[in-house]
């Protein structure tokens, strides 16, 4: 088992596959996109399914395939069979934008991936534009009706944003029930690549709107999850993520791979060591003791302070997916 030093098991492992992405969110990306790392500077499918591997073997259940947007990278598929093949009945999950959903969904099914979160900021596509600098709502909608269809866990992440999204958050909701789907309001956050012009809403807000329609009680919320979670009087459950208020620390379980290598122990933390040369060398021994040393160092508490006082993160989440 991974134990860091405040006694908490790192049981949950989020793999970036690639920074590339598809789309330029506002609230992730500068307008003129990030630069390409190179490909030699990108860990192979090997070398990731190597190391998680190791994560598995020593206590890792859960597995998260983020960006970027994981499926510009081609080969996913493969990918997924590979960690699936190694531990059948995982609880292997994918963050995706949506937008090449609906001609992989299949693939992706039959590889064995079991749960999709699929961005869902807006229903109208001149604010889906604007936010992902990109006409993108009619392939979202298909590939999260497809992912529907085929089966999958599909949750809809929202990212809440005053004079963007409010006024349709309830619709919103409304939409995710219809697909079965649990729908997690995000609240912004601030971060240097954003666009410095977004303002986001916070959690009262959110359930301010909501409850403008819906009754709503808080409901208890699984022990790791960093969402609060509310069921609506027809028993429709949502969640709302407040990094702001929130401290998700303290019951923190994740581990993230970048797709450089680097092994970050904490979202909001400047901090990560590379195992790349010692998956590249093959030197597994290396790789383990790289493991070790960064769950001992896992911080206690983020470093992310923004409210006014502090500084703002500068970690993307185009390396962290989120
Ligand atoms: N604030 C809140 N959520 C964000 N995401 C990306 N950037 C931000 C941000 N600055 C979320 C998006 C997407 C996931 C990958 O991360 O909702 O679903
Ligand atoms: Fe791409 Fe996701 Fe960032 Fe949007 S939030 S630009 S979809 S990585």
């Amino acid at each position: 088992m991974l134990i860091d030093s405040y006694g908490r098991v790192v049981d949950y492992l989020r793999v970036s596959v690639t920074e590339r992405c598809n789309f330029r969110c506002r609230y992730c990306m500068p307008e003129e996109g990030i630069e390409n790392l190179g490909h030699q500077s990108v860990l192979s499918y090997e070398e990731m399914f190597e190391f998680i591997k190791i994560c598995l073997d020593n206590g890792v259940t859960k597995i998260r395939l983020t960006g970027g947007e994981p499926l510009v990278r081609s080969g996913i598929e493969n990918f997924i069979a590979m960690i699936n093949g190694y531990k059948p009945g995982l609880d292997l999950a994918m963050t995706t934008n949506g937008f090449l959903l609906a001609k992989k969904a299949q693939a992706l099914k039959d590889a064995g991936l079991k749960r999709l979160n699929i961005s869902l900021d807006s229903l109208d596509p001149k604010k889906a534009n604007f936010l992902a600098r990109k006409d993108v709502l009619e392939h979202v909608l298909e590939g999260i009706k497809t992912a529907c269809e085929l089966g999958f866990g599909v949750k809809l992440n929202t990212v809440a944003l005053k004079g963007v999204n409010d006024a349709e958050l309830v619709e919103l909701m409304d939409f995710a029930k219809s697909c079965n789907a649990q729908i997690r309001y995000i609240e912004f956050m601030e971060n240097s690549h954003a666009s410095g012009e977004l303002k986001g809403l916070r959690k009262d807000d959110i359930l301010g709107i909501i409850c403008q329609k819906y009754n709503l009680k808080e409901i208890t919320k699984s022990p790791n999850s960093p969402s609060s979670l509310f069921k609506l009087e027809d028993g429709y459950k949502f969640g709302i993520i407040d990094p702001h208020k929130h401290d998700f620390c303290a019951t923190c379980n994740r581990l993230r791979l970048s797709a450089e290598g680097l092994l970050i122990p904490c979202l909001y933390y400047e901090d990560g060591k590379s195992i790349r040369e010692a998956m590249r060398a093959g030197d597994i021994k290396k790789a383990c003791e790289i493991l070790r040393e960064v769950i001992a160092n896992k911080p206690e508490k983020n470093k992310w302070e923004n409210d006014g006082k502090g500084e703002i993160s500068s970690r993307a989440f185009y390396q962290t997916g989120g």
